[in-house]
């Protein structure tokens, strides 16, 4: 028997000197074997296929005050860029639970932290939506926690894959879900949607000036693919401005998946929960990337101080740094908010 590492499987042929789709990077697919590639990648500001540059973490790590020895949950474990951070400085003797609704990402992370040299006694994975963290806490033996954590929305590895149907840039089938075995897909959830449910959708999920135009023209209608979507909307619109086209169609995607992933009520019931999941003096650090999220980060927490379930709460968000949102576009948008249990 030989002691070599297995040889990587032949690699199929793609058009160009290099890899244009997501599914041929890969070498980005596999930072281990090929990182001055995922180097390279990274310098020039962009994320590697397959792979989720984690956002704020120094203000993340600090809004958590972390010590060695502590206990506490990420509620949205992703590709785990936080999570290590976060386990780094909780040992030794920390322990980290990651919850995740995603079925197919994450086995992945949990591989790769184990690799990472985390055991079961300190890391485990649990594929749970975080409206269900006090179950979640409770399958793990745990009452109360000293942090949780929170980076909301999708991964990069979630919106770069085509097959999962969330970009609007290159086609896939309109599926969206974070989840996908549950629910509608979104390419079932508009053609059966109401104009007057999608319209409202439309504002209260991404703030869309042109929400009844566009539900209009779209809601019952077929789009088995997102380019397809993508097409419908800006035919919709009629605006001259391609930039502002473009962000109307951006809009539209962000409504639908909040939508679709009924992210607003996952969101409303874990921010109920959180305080019972927190030790006095524990803390809770949240990342959000738009306003629907924001606001409501916002007001539970102004609304936990002065019902004395807070002792203290962020009074403005923290934002990226000039030099993180050029290296990390996916970062402009990003604002860390933090309160601590009474
Ligand atoms: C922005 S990513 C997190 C990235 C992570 N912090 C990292 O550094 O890799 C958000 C993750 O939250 C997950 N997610 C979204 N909504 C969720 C929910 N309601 N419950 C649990 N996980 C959720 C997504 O599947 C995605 O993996």
């Amino acid at each position: 028997m030989s002691d070599e590492l297995p040889r990587p499987p032949r690699r199929k042929r793609y058009a160009g000197k290099n890899p244009r789709k997501f599914e041929d990077k890969y070498k980005e697919h596999d930072p281990a074997r090929y990182r001055d590639t995922v180097a390279k990648v990274l310098a020039s500001g962009k994320t590697p296929a397959g792979a989720h540059i984690p956002i704020l973490v120094a203000e993340s790590l600090a809004a958590l005050a972390l010590k060695p020895g502590m206990t506490g949950v990420d509620a949205t474990l992703g590709y785990g860029g936080h999570s290590l951070q976060i386990l780094q400085n909780i040992s030794p003797g920390g322990r980290l639970i990651g919850l995740d609704v995603d079925p197919l990402e994450l086995p992945k992370t949990e591989a790769r932290i184990r690799a990472s040299g985390y055991d079961d006694s300190r890391f485990q994975a649990h594929r749970s939506n975080y409206a269900g963290i006090a179950r979640a806490m409770t399958d793990h033996q745990l009452n109360a926690v000293d942090f949780v954590f929170a980076d909301l929305g999708c991964s990069s590895m979630q919106i770069d894959d085509p097959a999962r149907g969330f970009s609007f840039k290159v086609k896939g089938p309109l599926d969206m879900r974070m989840n996908p075995d549950r629910g509608l897909s979104a390419a079932d959830w508009l053609a059966k949607v109401s104009m007057e449910k999608l319209a409202a959708a439309l504002l209260q999920n991404s703030d869309e000036p042109r929400a009844e135009t566009i539900a209009s023209a779209i809601a019952g209608g077929r789009f088995p693919s997102t380019l397809e979507l993508a097409q419908a909307i800006r035919e919709s619109v009629r605006i001259s401005d391609e930039d502002e086209r473009e962000r109307t169609v951006r809009r539209v995607f962000q409504a639908v998946r909040i939508a679709v992933n009924e992210e607003f009520t996952a969101l409303d019931a874990f921010l109920r929960a959180v305080p019972t999941c927190l030790n006095p003096g524990g803390r809770i650090a949240i990342l959000t990337f738009h306003s629907g999220e924001d606001r409501r980060v916002k007001q539970a927490f102004k609304a936990g101080v002065l019902e004395g379930i807070y002792a203290a709460a962020s009074d403005s968000p923290i934002t990226a740094a000039p030099e993180e949102r050029r290296m990390n576009p996916r970062s402009t948008s990003a604002k860390l908010r933090w309160a601590i249990r009474a």
